[in-house]
């Protein structure tokens, strides 16, 4: 089993003399104004999840945009933090965006272009050449600042995601003996999908320029070789799944990336997410009734308007169930200045109101919807409450709330309800797979789940407990450091 002492001791011994650089958009911890308060908050970032456990292990710096109101209040003088801000485990380096760069390079071209291409959720991705022309200058100003921080160290460079792209390639003008590999959090599509993107070959430049390119599934890395070979002028070995071009190599493979169980699973034994059950339990006014549970970034890719009317659906079909079971949404917004998030926001808004209308009774009311600031302890006692936990994205990566949810369930109850269109479906074995377009499937599936016996649950939840704990978050890393050390690019880590 893969720990993060095990980790630690890979890093230290094969890449102690390299600095350890992670380099994404989202920062771990964000710091905001709360009234004259400052408040540390953890944003809603599978990214995030994953990754900080990697830092705490390894530590290192972490580049990314500082995003919060009060992020420019606590830096130093070379616009670092150290985090976790209770117990520092590594640098937290920000980059300043002006709000121009913020709105072409995030709002626009990572968000209105790029997320929409790849995932296949029927919107429609808008290309705009400002927005494309501030992703190349914010992607720039990232390898700056990357630059700064390893100044002549050997270093290792680990790029997060979409919005970074092109930074690869950056790095690497600037200095071909840096590391580089890089992680592709979502699904990447098939080559008729990405043909449409206007700058779809400089898009394949930038990731070609990493030494090591990591998908969370096979289908993805292959649908990234397909694309490349219809695209570019290059060698793909289909043997040792590796690109080559311009005398650069690239290997492309998938590492499924996940959570840290150990951690999780010790977290939700303790009394104090106990406690919080009976305050939650008290605040809701849960009698006993059986809780579905979800929680999701609100975000057109969740299929969040499916879930809910597969879930008014359910109470159609089974009006029985009427007052013994109650729905909660857990939700986060980001990207609110998109239309198409401002557009969600609202339909998740009235179809919630309109189920509610529809069959609430007394006091009881079958969805509860918590938007925004919900306690990561609140959080912890929903997923030990919950008798069912519902994933039911249009397409996704991997979606790291199904494996959470697994990794607090040591009590190894609940039923895990996912979309056979998310990275994780693929994993966890003793999951439910609900078709989020196939409204009666998916409310039928909820039947299932509510009857389901204490055995088969068990079963189920062991089955899963145990994959999630094999392949935890240690092992994704531990399984791209391996690689790294492996390729036979003529360095000596
Ligand atoms: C997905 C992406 C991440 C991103 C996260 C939250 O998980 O893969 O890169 O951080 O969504 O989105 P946001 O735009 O708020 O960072």
């Amino acid at each position: 089993m893969k720990t993060r002492l095990s980790l630690q001791d890979l890093v230290k011994s094969k890449f102690e003399d390299h600095l350890f650089v992670v380099v994404s958009n989202r920062e771990p911890y964000v710091h905001e104004w709360a009234g004259d308060k400052i408040k540390c908050v953890i944003p809603a970032s599978g990214l995030v999840t994953a990754l900080d456990p990697v830092m705490i292990s390894c530590g290192g710096t972490w580049i990314a945009h500082g995003s919060g109101s009060a992020d420019r209040d606590v830096v130093d003088e070379h616009d670092i933090v150290q985090v976790p801000p209770e117990n520092p485990r590594y640098r937290l380096r920000r980059v300043w965006l002006t709000k121009e760069e913020e709105n072409g390079y995030y709002y626009g071209f990572s968000n209105e272009a790029i997320w929409p291409l790849c995932h296949v959720a029927y919107t429609r991705p808008s290309f705009n050449q400002t927005d494309w022309e501030a992703y190349r200058q914010v992607n720039r100003k990232f390898a700056e600042v990357t630059a700064q921080e390893i100044g002549d160290r050997k270093a290792l460079v680990f790029v997060q995601d979409y919005q970074l792209a092109l930074l690869p390639r950056y790095m690497k003008e600037r200095n071909p003996d840096v590391i580089v590999a890089q992680f592709w959090h979502i699904p990447w599509p098939n080559p008729e999908v990405m043909r449409i993107c206007p700058w779809q070959e400089e898009i394949l430049q930038g990731l070609l320029s990493n030494d090591l390119l990591g998908f969370q599934i096979r289908y993805y890395s292959d649908n990234f070789l397909h694309t490349v070979n219809a695209c570019l002028e290059c060698m793909v070995d289909w043997e040792t799944n590796e690109v080559h071009r311009q005398g650069m190599k690239t290997t492309v493979q998938a590492f499924p990336i996940s959570v840290d169980f150990e951690n999780i699973s010790s977290e939700s034994r303790q009394a104090r997410v106990t406690h919080e059950m009976e305050r939650v339990r008290r605040q809701f006014g849960l009698t006993g009734e059986i809780v579905g549970l979800s929680i999701d970034r609100i975000d057109y890719t969740k299929g969040m308007p499916d879930r809910l009317r597969s879930i008014e659906r359910f109470f159609e079909k089974y009006p029985e169930y009427l007052r013994r079971v109650v729905f909660v949404q857990v939700a986060a917004s980001s990207r609110i200045h998109i239309g198409s998030y401002r557009r969600l926001h609202a339909e998740v808004d009235n179809l919630i109101e309109k189920i509610n209308w529809r069959y609430s009774s007394g006091n009881w009311k079958p969805l509860v919807y918590l938007r925004e600031n919900t306690s990561q302890l609140t959080i912890a006692a929903l997923r030990r409450m919950a008798r069912l936990c519902m994933v039911s994205s249009l397409h996704d990566g991997m979606n790291l709330v199904a494996k959470e949810f697994v990794a607090s369930r040591f009590d190894e109850d609940g039923v895990l309800i996912i979309s056979p269109f998310t990275g994780a479906a693929r994993e966890l074995t003793g999951a439910l797979i609900a078709n989020p377009y196939a409204t009666d499937q998916m409310a039928e599936t909820i039947r299932e789940a509510i009857e389901m016996n204490i055995k088969e649950r068990r079963t189920r939840m062991r089955r899963m407990r145990a994959e999630v704990e094999e392949n935890n978050i240690y092992k994704w890393a531990e399984d791209i450091t391996s690689t790294i050390l492996k390729l036979d690019s003529g360095r000596s880590p």
